[in-house]
């Protein structure tokens, strides 16, 4: 799809539809929603005073113009009452809207920078979701599937304006809605194939490319170099599995003060069997998404290069398969992590916490000033937060408030789960430093307090996406399967860290 952005008045612009939209209790058609109901003869007039037009969120009415205006059809959304408009609403009317003109075969689209005045929404911000919730929303992964789709792509998606000077801005938002969209849709691409495609060493040659595209610096650790390191726990958790682990490293320099300002660490359980301690079969296909957090993680920093911020990222990506086997970890054995601590194993299906025990470990021995990780870590996270909200965990106040912020930013929302210290106690092993199970009862937490003894007092916020980032219906801008949460979340924070 082509998006771009032009000066012009709408109502002469030539395409198979242009949407305009209505606020609720909005009682004078004013602009270009005038110009048009004259051009249509009164009709959309006629719509609102019948009530067929009432300006509800997400109401869309199509009305064909038979050749009265140069557009096939004017689209008329609802973006609901005026001061409760917010960049997420104009995100998701968009999306609804185009999903269902791609369904009428529709193939050139132009619209208004959606919301821009209002409730304090901005130029660019507006072109932005406009952009990000076309794109996010007609997306689909086909892939695999060899019959040919019903209806076709939409081509071409112009965001117009009357007033010239606002281009600049417009082309702005634009730009960064493209780059944050195009990367979600990556990462949901990544997070939907299965488990037989992306494999560890799929995952290191997507990172590979990225980093050839975007100028990243790449450096992916093998089995050899991980025994040298010492990451025991990672070693533990592959032990079952014939694919090779790869531990992939990737760094952004936007600043050349040598720091690195921030690590991402993302979970890269290709596939989740649970291994010895194995998953009911019942939705374990599901389990090709648990590497959704390390997906997350790799396509951020590809759209961080191309956002270019003034600060050094490190993203570290630990990618194992967990199986059963003759050689897999047992419930009961003992690894010793890369810091020198040692887990008891109380169940083989709590691996995600030991791979990124091993990447947090990484983090720290490189110096990392503050970590963000992102895994697809406990069901006990679905049960607390359900599919909203993302949980979060720190040890932080300062850090989680920027992540959260982040998330607000998004549209992807974000929970601040307690950290009280004595959840740590059901962590307690008699035979080991720590166990990787703390028992049934506050599983989120006792799995954070868990990487909590990895980090030290390095600031850090782990982020717990195993409900977020898979959806099983359509919702606004995100459509079954994959939503690549947090992606964007992840990359405001590192913008907004870069601006202090
Ligand atoms: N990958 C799972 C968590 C998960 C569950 C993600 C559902 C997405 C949807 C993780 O590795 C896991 O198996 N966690 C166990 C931990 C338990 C053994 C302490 C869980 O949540 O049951
Ligand atoms: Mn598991
Ligand atoms: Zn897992």
């Amino acid at each position: 799809m082509e998006i771009n952005v032009i000066s012009g008045d709408i109502a002469k612009i030539e395409a198979d539809a242009i949407i305009l939209n209505f606020f609720e209790g909005m009682e004078q058609l004013d602009g270009d929603m005038a110009t048009v109901d004259k051009a249509l003869s009164g009709a959309i007039s006629r719509f609102i005073s019948q009530g067929e037009i009432k300006g509800k969120l997400n109401e869309v009415t199509v009305i064909h113009t038979l050749d009265n205006l140069p557009t096939a059809r004017v689209v008329v959304v609802g973006l609901g009452k005026q001061p409760e408009l917010s960049l997420d609403k104009v995100r998701g009317v968009v999306a609804e809207t185009c999903r269902l003109l791609q369904k009428k075969n529709v193939k050139t689209i132009a619209t208004l920078a959606q919301g821009a005045g209002i409730a304090g929404i901005s130029l660019d911000g507006a072109a932005q979701a406009v952009t990000e919730g076309v794109l996010l929303g007609v997306y689909s992964f086909r892939k695999h599937i060899t019959k040919e789709a019903e209806y076709g792509e939409i081509e071409k998606f112009t965001i117009v304006d009357v007033n010239k000077a606002n281009l600049p801005l417009l082309e702005k938002g634009c730009n960064k809605g493209r780059i944050l969209a195009k990367a979600t849709n990556l990462c949901r691409d990544m997070v939907n194939e299965p488990g037989n495609y992306m494999t560890p060493t799929h995952m290191a040659e997507t990172a590979t490319n990225l980093a050839q595209t975007y100028g990243l610096e790449i450096n992916i650790l093998e089995k050899e170099q991980m025994k040298e390191l010492g990451m025991g726990a990672l070693l533990g958790v592959t032990q079952g599995s014939r694919q090779p682990p790869k531990f992939i490293v990737l760094r952004y320099n936007g600043s050349d003060s040598g720091e690195i300002d921030i690590a991402l660490a993302g979970k890269g359980i290709t596939f989740d069997s649970g291994g010895i301690s194995i998953k009911p079969s019942q939705g374990m296909e599901e389990m090709k998404g648990d590497m959704a957090g390390g997906a997350a993680v790799m396509v951020a920093m590809s759209a961080i290069a191309q956002l270019k911020p003034k600060i050094n990222v490190m993203a570290i990506i630990p990618c194992v398969e967990n199986l059963p086997g003759g050689n897999s970890l047992k419930p009961g054995d003992i690894l010793k992590a890369m810091d020198g601590k040692t887990i008891e194993i109380i169940s083989t299906d709590a691996e995600g916490r030991l791979i990124l025990a091993d990447a947090l470990g990484y983090a720290k021995k490189f110096g990392a000033r503050s970590v963000i990780d992102v895994a697809t870590l406990t069901g006990a996270c679905r049960v607390a937060l359900g599919d909203v909200c993302t949980g979060a965990f720190t040890n932080n106040q300062e850090l989680v408030d920027k992540v959260i912020a982040a998330g607000v930013e998004a549209g992807e929302p974000v929970w601040q789960m307690p950290m009280h210290e004595l959840y740590k106690e059901q962590n307690k092993s008699d035979v080991a430093d720590i166990k990787n199970v703390g028992g049934r009862w506050g599983g989120a937490i006792t799995a954070a307090q868990f990487l909590a003894e990895f980090v030290g007092d390095t600031p850090w916020v782990h982020l717990d996406i195993a409900a977020t980032s898979l959806t099983d219906k359509e919702r606004a801008y995100l459509v079954k399967g994959a939503t690549g949460v947090p992606l964007r979340t992840l990359v405001n924070l590192v913008l907004s860290l870069a601006k202090k």
